[in-house]
C-alpha cells in the first residue's frame, strides 16, 4: 500500500491582496481579504491526499476556530490526522501580503502550538513513520522534531523528503537522512551560500546539496519548473501552462505533495518531479494555498495533453 507521512504545521492563513506592502507606521486600504487554510505540512498533506494517496498529517493543534478549520480541511482532503490537541496554546496563523499585480507574495508565520512540537511527539508516532512509503518534512516546526523524524524514517527503510522551508541552518548530519531535498532558489542559495537564479547555477547548488549528505536533491524554480540531481546527472523539468496564474502561494507546496504522492506510488524520480510540477501548475491557477490542490484527474489529465 502507497502511503504519505507529513510532519508539519497547520496554520489559518489569512491573505491581504494590496498594490504594496504598507511601511512601517503607515495605513493603506487593501483590495482583498481572504482566511483559509495553511501552513507547509498541512499544505503538502492536502495535496498528497488529493493525489490520491493514503496521507496521514502528525502535528499539534490548539482547541479553537483554527483548529475546526484544519479537522475539516482534512476531512474533506482525506487526510488521516495524527495530531494531539493542548489547551495552554493556539493554532496558528499566517499574515500574507499578496501583491495584486503580481501575485507574488511575503509571509509571517506564527505556528502557535505547533511551534513546540517535540522529539517525544515524534516518538510516540513512530509506528506510523515507519509504516510509511515516503516521509515528507519541512521547517515551520522545531528542527529538533523534524531531525528525529527523518532518523526514525530513514531507520525503517522510508523515502525522505525534506523541504527545508522556511530556510534555515541545518544542523550537521540532517541533509545525511534525506532521500531527498527540495529547497527553492531562495532556500538552495542560504543553504549552500550558492547563487541560484540560472539552470547551470541550480546544477551547482544541487550538487553542492549531494556533497552536503543528501542523496537527491530538487531546486523549484518557480514558472520555469524544478531541476533534480542525482547520480552525477541534471534533469530539467519544466514547468507545465494550466491557465493564467492567480496566486503562486502554496506552489511549492503543491509540488512536494504531488511528488511525495508520485513517490509512494513508485514513480521513478524524474516522473515524480514531473507529476510534482505539474500539481504546482494547477495550483497557482487558483486562489489560497490548500484550497488550490488538484485532483489525481486534473494532473493526470495536465500530464496526458503535455
Ligand atoms: O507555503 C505556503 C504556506 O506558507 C502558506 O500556507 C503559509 O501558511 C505559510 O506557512
Ligand atoms: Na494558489
Amino acid at each position: 500500500m502507497s502511503k504519505v507521512v507529513v510532519l508539519g504545521v497547520f496554520v489559518a492563513d489569512t491573505a491581504y491582496r494590496a498594490a504594496r506592502a504598507p511601511r512601517m507606521g503607515e495605513t493603506i486600504m487593501g483590495e482583498n481579504f481572504a482566511l483559509g487554510p495553511g501552513g507547509k505540512g498541512s499544505n503538502q498533506a492536502v495535496a498528497a491526499a488529493r493525489a490520491g494517496v493514503e496521507t496521514h498529517f502528525i502535528s499539534r493543534l490548539g482547541r479553537d476556530t483554527f483548529a475546526d478549520m484544519a479537522l475539516q480541511t482534512w476531512k474533506q482532503a482525506g487526510v488521516t490526522a495524527a495530531i494531539t490537541k493542548h489547551d495552554d496554546s493556539y493554532t496558528g496563523a499566517a499574515y500574507i501580503f499578496v501583491e495584486a499585480q503580481t501575485g507574488d507574495n511575503a509571509i509571517i508565520v506564527c505556528p502557535g502550538v505547533a511551534g513546540q512540537i517535540s522529539p517525544g511527539d515524534i516518538e510516540a508516532r513512530s509506528d506510523l513513520i515507519g509504516s510509511a512509503s515516503v516521509f515528507v518534512t519541512q521547517l515551520e516546526q522545531p528542527l529538533d522534531a523534524a531531525y528525529r523524524a527523518l532518523e526514525i524514517a530513514r531507520s525503517s527503510g522510508v523515502q525522505t523528503i525534506l523541504n527545508p522551508a522556511p530556510a534555515a541552518k541545518l544542523p550537521n548530519g540532517m541533509l545525511g537522512l534525506c532521500d531527498y531535498v527540495t529547497p527553492n532558489e531562495t532556500e538552495a542559495e542560504a543553504l549552500t551560500g550558492l547563487a541560484v537564479t540560472t539552470l547551470e547555477e541550480a546544477s551547482l547548488a544541487a550538487q553542492k546539496l549531494i556533497a552536503m549528505g543528501a542523496k537527491a536533491a530538487v531546486i523549484t524554480l518557480g514558472e520555469k519548473g524544478a531541476l533534480y540531481h542525482a547520480g552525477g546527472q541534471s534533469v530539467h523539468v519544466p514547468a507545465f501552462n494550466a491557465g493564467p496564474v492567480k496566486e503562486t502561494t502554496g506552489a511549492g507546496d503543491a509540488f512536494n505533495g504531488g511528488f511525495a504522492a508520485a513517490l509512494a506510488r513508485g514513480l521513478d524520480p524524474v516522473s515524480a518531479v514531473r507529476y510534482g510540477c505539474a500539481t504546482a501548475s494547477i495550483s497557482v491557477t487558483r486562489a489560497g494555498t490548500a484550497p488550490a490542490m488538484p485532483s489525481s484527474a486534473e494532473i493526470d489529465a495536465l500530464l496526458a495533453k503535455a
